[in-house]
């Protein structure tokens, strides 16, 4: 099963495209959902904002409806997780949120239309970008100020494929495991 927390639709269409390539159901956090099978993997995605995770609470709740190992965090944002800095804030937010991970988390990155933002969020923005000018030698400032103000797009679909490998293996191994369970030798 996937649930997306998305704002602008970015984690939204992310979700959608694993759920195409796996055949996996797919829900917003704001839906009614059943409650995953056992050994189900979940998928999470939550989109990030200031450095958290958008609707936290609810994708809180519904994690701990799973086992660690069926559990499957995907982070989307502007900033690029190559970084080493970025990367390493972002395992620990969601450590802080969710507990240690069992399984990797995935990083993608999303789009901005700052057309489209809430006035709170514009807001944000225009400070933030006080911020960026202010220190202007950060790794991403230079992206950041060249595309503030403008619509930024950095989806791409390829940085999921890791995550559908291991998805894959997880089904596996669940196999694997009920044939056990059944006594079968395969
Ligand atoms: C107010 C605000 C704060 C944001 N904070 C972060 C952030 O801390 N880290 C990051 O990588 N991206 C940040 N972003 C960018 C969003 O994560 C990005 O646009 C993402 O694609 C939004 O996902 P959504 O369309 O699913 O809501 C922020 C965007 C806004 C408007």
């Amino acid at each position: 099963m996937i649930i997306y927390a998305s704002k602008y639709g970015s984690g939204r269409a992310y979700a959608h495209e694993l759920a195409r390539r796996t055949g996996m159901d797919v829900y917003s956090a704001d839906d009614k959902m059943p409650s995953p099978a056992e050994n189900e993997p979940l998928v999470l995605f939550g989109s990030l904002y200031a450095g958290g995770l958008y609707k936290a609470k609810k994708l809180r709740k519904a994690a701990s409806l799973t086992a660690p190992e069926n559990l499957f965090i995907v982070t989307c944002g502007l900033c690029s997780p190559k970084i080493e800095k970025n990367h390493q804030a972002i395992e620990e937010m969601v450590e802080k949120t969710f507990g240690a991970q069992h399984n990797p988390v995935c990083m993608v990155r999303g789009a901005m239309d700052y057309e489209a933002l809430s006035k709170k969020d514009a807001i944000m923005m225009a400070m933030f970008r006080k911020m960026v000018q202010k220190n202007p030698d950060e790794p991403e400032a230079e992206l950041f100020l060249e595309t503030y103000n403008r619509k930024v797009d950095l989806i791409d679909f390829s940085s999921l494929d890791e995550l559908e490998k291991q998805l894959e293996q997880h089904r596996k191994w669940n196999e694997q495991n009920n044939a056990n369970k059944n006594g079968s030798p395969h």
